[in-house]
């Protein structure tokens, strides 16, 4: 079986896409919206953002251990509710979208807002889309740094992807000096109300917010208390910008320094829908043990072993 899965992912990186002849074929298959997909209570959303890291061989060797994983868990297969994405560089796009076993999703980590044309250096919403790939993180705070995104830019991908029924994970988050000057909601809700400028709050539901404070990115994680108090926040402005149902529904991810061991204290936080993870999401083993640290895993476990006796 292994092998069979293994043949296939050689095949699919190497021979050429089928070149799509008509707009009708073109047209990826619907995808359906996370507001469809995950109904609000008792969802969790685990993305693991790769970065500029993994190589073939690398890509090749997570999916044999965590398609594994995935694959054989139970508890998982009854939940539902639950979201399960990795987010290659680029170029690691196709590989993942071979290999992952089904119920994962390709992530993108970064996209144009432009269909196609003149943009050296860029991939268009529009390329992954015919891929299958509906989900794109923007404007993570590398991203902007590197690219110096402002925040019209970070709106026009978001808006290019609400447009065409693909998911945003919009990430924002505030530096150390503006969380210490006391400006952290002032910046959460500049970033918010530019960002999603001209999204309209069924569009927001399909937006997936990850709250990702810049201090605690690749460093260590913000206590359980900021979090909360932050994510609330998060809520509340939306809540002003759109309104209080959208405010409620709409899942915010926390993303810093999670990790195998913390995952289960962060979890405990109600607000949090799930997480966008870094460096542990490196580590299939890893990932999956921040997966099944969820509370609705643990009570759907819980379940499944009763039933079972
Ligand atoms: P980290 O990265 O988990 O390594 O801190 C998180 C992120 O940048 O999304």
């Amino acid at each position: 079986m292994e092998d069979q899965k293994e043949i296939k992912v050689e095949q699919t990186i190497t021979e050429t896409p089928e070149t799509p002849k008509t707009s009708k074929q073109k047209k990826p298959t619907k995808k359906q919206l996370v507001s469809e997909l995950l109904a609000k209570s008792n969802s969790k959303v685990f993305i693991a953002n790769w970065k500029m890291n993994n190589k073939f061989a690398d890509i090749k060797a997570y999916f044999k251990k965590f398609n594994k994983l995935i694959g054989s868990d139970k508890t998982l297969k009854t939940m539902g509710n639950v979201l399960i994405g990795v987010a290659p560089t680029a170029i690691g796009l196709l590989p993942v979208v071979g290999m992952a076993r089904k119920g994962i999703l390709t992530v993108a980590q970064n996209v144009y807002h432009k269909e196609n044309g003149s943009y050296t250096g860029c991939i268009s919403y529009d390329q992954v889309h015919e891929y299958n790939i509906n989900y794109a993180i923007v404007g993570h705070y590398e991203t902007r740094t590197i690219f110096n995104l402002k925040e019209a830019d970070v709106n026009e991908v978001v808006k290019s992807l609400v447009n065409n029924q693909m998911t945003p994970i919009l990430c924002i988050g505030e530096t150390a000096e503006e969380k210490d000057n006391g400006l952290t909601q002032k910046v959460l809700s500049k970033q918010l109300l530019n960002d999603l400028k001209d999204v309209s709050a069924n569009q927001a539901l399909n937006v997936i917010i990850a709250y990702e404070p810049i201090w605690a990115i690749g460093k260590s994680p913000a206590t359980n208390d900021e979090i909360d108090k932050n994510i609330k926040m998060i809520r509340e402005i939306i809540g002003s910008i759109y309104d209080s149902e959208t405010a409620k529904n709409i899942h915010i991810l926390y993303g810093g320094s999670v990790d195998e061991n913390n995952a289960a204290e962060i979890l405990t936080v109600r607000s949090v829908d799930g997480f966008l993870v870094g460096r542990a999401g490196l580590d299939p083993l890893a990932f999956y043990k921040i997966i099944k640290s969820s509370p609705e895993y643990i009570e759907s476990e819980k379940i499944l072993k009763s039933k079972n006796k």
